[in-house]
């Protein structure tokens, strides 16, 4: 068993937490995350500037459900002024842990001197955790997502171990790590070997690792062979709440089942119930919930089969009689029930922008 994670006062009963991810990590989908044993799970990002503009979408970012908690909120901006205000306006609403993001590779969020692009300068970043720790006051734990630097020059690997050594200097509660670089966005794979280094190097400070996690066994590899003490699901668990029940069936010594059909029907009916609510009725619902129903598919026994079907899903009246239909009782017994460590996810969200 991994030590335990503790994010500040903040102590998981599980290593496994749900990460960030634009465009899904919605309440719907930490809810059905949680329900399936998710410890933890994060907003995706937001700007600073959002979260401080009055409107449909503050509204959104700023409604916390009583049951999502711990619930992380993740802020990206580029001017350290902004920060503290919307670090506090999340604090207000309900958020448990208030995270900076020093990740985010996309190319307009780069060009406007955000997310990962702050890698490249130290001064900058620090003044960002500075602004926020000041803020928030110590009410909750601040925590930084970081890439491994922002290409494989000496300088960005410089510039990196600034960036942690400073936010832990001055009082973060947490690190979580993709050890890709900024420029490699997806391409190639996460460096687990520097996750481990830095583990070495932060001591017993609390790192969470990121990265080419597409199974429970991933997951339990990445504990061992890095010393992390938490992980972080992304890819891995879209369309996947179950992993997380998974990791702790693998973490106890019993077996990692896959989900019966009936069970996948329940997930995804829940966060269709979810959603509803949450984006003001079916039709806006539709979009954001297809996405990860496309997704359940791929843990389906016949996967190829069930995505024909499920990317036909138009209308909000279709989605129960079609997912009844793709997650049908009779496809149970067509696979073995326990997960092999082949059976894992795709990886093809790599080109999908964070
Ligand atoms: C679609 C998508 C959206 C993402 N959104 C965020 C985000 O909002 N904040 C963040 O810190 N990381 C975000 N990430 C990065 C993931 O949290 C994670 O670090 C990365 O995908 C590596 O993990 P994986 O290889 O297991 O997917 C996103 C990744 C993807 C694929």
């Amino acid at each position: 068993m991994p030590r335990p994670l503790a994010i500040g006062p903040i102590v998981l009963p599980g290593p496994a937490v749900q990460a960030a991810l634009s465009g899904y990590s919605d309440p719907a989908m930490r809810l059905v995350a949680r329900a399936h044993g998710a410890p933890y799970a994060l907003h995706e990002v937001v700007l600073d500037t959002n979260v401080l503009q009055k409107g449909k979408l503050q509204r959104r970012i700023l409604a916390v459900d009583p049951k999502d908690h711990p619930v992380g909120g993740q802020l990206m901006g580029s001017d350290p002024t902004h920060f503290g205000a919307a670090a506090q306006k999340l604090v207000a609403a309900g958020y448990d842990v208030v995270d900076i993001n020093f990740g985010c590779p996309v190319n307009k969020v780069l060009g406007r001197r955000r997310g990962g692009w702050l890698l490249q300068d130290p001064d900058t970043a620090l003044a960002m955790v500075d602004t926020v720790l000041q803020a928030v006051g110590g009410e909750v734990p601040v925590t930084v997502k970081m890439r491994r630097g922002f290409d494989d020059s000496p300088e960005a690997e410089r510039r990196f171990f600034t960036i942690l050594e400073g936010a832990i200097a001055r009082g973060v509660a947490a690190i979580t790590l993709h050890p890709r670089t900024v420029q490699q966005k997806y391409v190639g794979p996460s460096r687990w070997p520097f996750l481990a280094r830095c583990k070495r190097h932060v001591g017993s400070f609390p790192l969470l690792g990121s990265g080419d996690l597409f199974s429970p066994f991933a997951v339990l590899a990445m504990l061992r062979e890095t010393g992390v003490e938490g992980v972080t699901l992304a890819r891995g668990c879209i369309g996947n709440p179950f992993v997380f029940g998974q990791i702790q069936d693998l973490l106890a010594g019993r077996p990692a089942l896959r989900p019966t059909a009936a069970q996948q029907r329940a997930a995804i009916a829940q966060h269709w119930q979810l959603a509803v609510p949450y984006y003001g009725g079916e039709e806006k619902a539709l979009p954001h919930v297809r996405m990860h129903v496309i997704k359940y598919g791929q843990f389906h026994a016949e996967p190829l089969w069930a995505r024909e079907r499920l990317v036909q899903l138009r209308r909000p009246e279709q989605l129960l009689d079609l997912v009844g239909t793709v997650f049908d009782d009779r496809f149970d017994g067509i696979r073995p029930r326990e997960l092999r460590p082949e059976d894992a996810a795709g990886s093809d969200l790599a080109s999908c922008s964070e």
